[in-house]
């Protein structure tokens, strides 16, 4: 028998107990054991929940019994997390994960602490979801150099644009659904403003890279600011608006990254996941293209994620697998977020006329969309040679106010 215990059992960490007992006799056919979960920790009480007289509000009952070889880290967030993380590593423990804000902020110190201790550290369910990719990333695309990352790897904002497209609803209204099915964080300011696929994103560029990158450096925008006007323009240009994360190679093996809104034609395969599905398109220069898809938020999908570690771990108990370990870079691997090159759809109010926008913007290629909204009219800029980030945000910003929207396109 192998016992585990859960740190923190909100919605994933509920899951995960959920899916340890539905799957209890796979469990114990795919690793040989009996897999039990002896303590939950928690600061609230559960007394009508089945696994209710494991819960503890004390992590020395986990830390120091020495019968509790598994511990699953579900609280979230980086500070409590952070600091039982360590407890749980220092005390020899393996450790499994769902928390991307502690991966992406603390990796390669977490990582080294379980080298040292000589204990697993997973955390598959960090990105993506359900969806296998971290350890696809790591294991069985390991003979290439992967080139191209992209794809959603937010559920809560791809459930948002998909209801405002399909529906017709509002954003507000969108976001409400989106956090009684319990996709959104409790505070979803994250989801909203970029950081979380910009975690997600880093993470995943630090797999194939083996070196840190840090999220925060990540240029992002969120979706806070669409408009339905947005996807009037996506609908006319046979295109869908998504929050897209990109990770790309360069030759001289920088990379550019960037998570913010785009337009992409909808039958490009990253388009096809809509509601709170992720897809991750993957270039690898030995395989080309694959692509990995399904639910990459909520409850079950996320704890299927955590479980499937639970049971790579207990298969690897005195056969250590770490997963990676990531080298602090000594040069910036991300390349300076102007020099990127863009193409946009920018929406001009009346008060600027073709003429003018024709005159600065013709030399990268401009050419006006022929849906219109009332009182304005919207291009696609940089559509036939290099135009720059840096070069489109100081042209929009010589028009000032008269630039409505800019949107790029993946
Ligand atoms: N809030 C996250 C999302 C949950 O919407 O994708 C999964 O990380």
């Amino acid at each position: 028998m192998i016992n585990i215990a859960i740190m923190g059992y909100g919605v994933v960490g509920s899951g995960v107990a959920e899916v340890c007992q539905m799957n209890q006799a796979i469990m114990k056919q795919r690793t040989g054991y009996q897999i039990k979960i002896k303590k939950i920790l928690d600061i609230r009480d559960f007394p009508d929940d089945p696994f209710g007289d494991r819960i503890t509000h004390n992590p020395d009952d986990i830390f120091s019994d020495p019968d509790i070889s598994i511990v699953v880290e579900t609280i979230g967030g980086t500070s409590i997390a952070y600091k039982l993380s360590v407890q749980a590593l220092k005390a020899g423990k393996h450790l499994i994960t769902s928390n991307k804000e502690l991966v992406a902020a603390h990796g390669p110190e977490l990582m080294a602490l379980a080298r040292k201790k000589n204990v697993n550290y997973f955390f598959e369910a960090s990105v993506g979801g359900g969806i296998p990719i971290i350890r696809p990333l790591h294991k069985s695309l390991a003979a290439n150099e992967i080139r191209l990352i992209a794809g959603i790897l937010n559920g809560t904002t791809n459930y948002i644009l998909t209801r405002m497209d399909e529906a017709g609803i509002t954003f507000e209204q969108a976001l409400s659904e989106a956090q009684s099915k319990g996709y959104a964080e409790q505070d979803p300011t994250e989801d909203l403003n970029g950081s979380d696929a910009c975690r997600k994103l880093a993470i995943l560029a630090s797999i194939t890279t083996g070196q840190y990158v840090d999220y925060r450096k990540i240029y992002s925008e969120g979706i806070t600011n669409i408009l339905s006007t947005d996807l009037l323009y996506a609908h006319s240009l046979n295109m869908k608006l998504k929050l897209i994360s990109r990770f790309k190679l360069l030759p001289d093996h920088r990379a550019d990254m960037i998570v913010a809104p785009m337009l992409i034609g909808r039958n490009h395969p990253i388009a096809a996941a809509d509601d709170v599905n992720n897809a991750i398109l993957i270039e690898g220069n030995a395989l080309g293209e694959a692509m990995f898809y399904g639910q990459g938020a909520g409850k079950l999908p996320t704890a299927s994620a955590v479980v499937a570690d639970i049971i790579s771990c207990a298969m690897h108990l005195d056969r250590v697998r770490y997963l990676s370990e990531w080298v602090i870079p000594k040069q910036e691997i991300l390349r300076d977020h102007g020099e990127c090159s863009v193409q946009a759809l920018v929406r001009f109010s009346n008060g600027l006329s073709a003429a003018q926008v024709r005159q600065v913007f013709d030399v990268y290629g401009a050419k006006p969309v022929k849906a219109q909204a009332q009182n304005e009219h919207a291009w696609l800029i940089g559509i036939a040679s290099k135009l720059t980030e840096q070069q489109l945000a100081s042209h929009i910003s010589s028009f000032g106010e008269q630039v409505l929207s800019r949107i790029r396109l993946y």
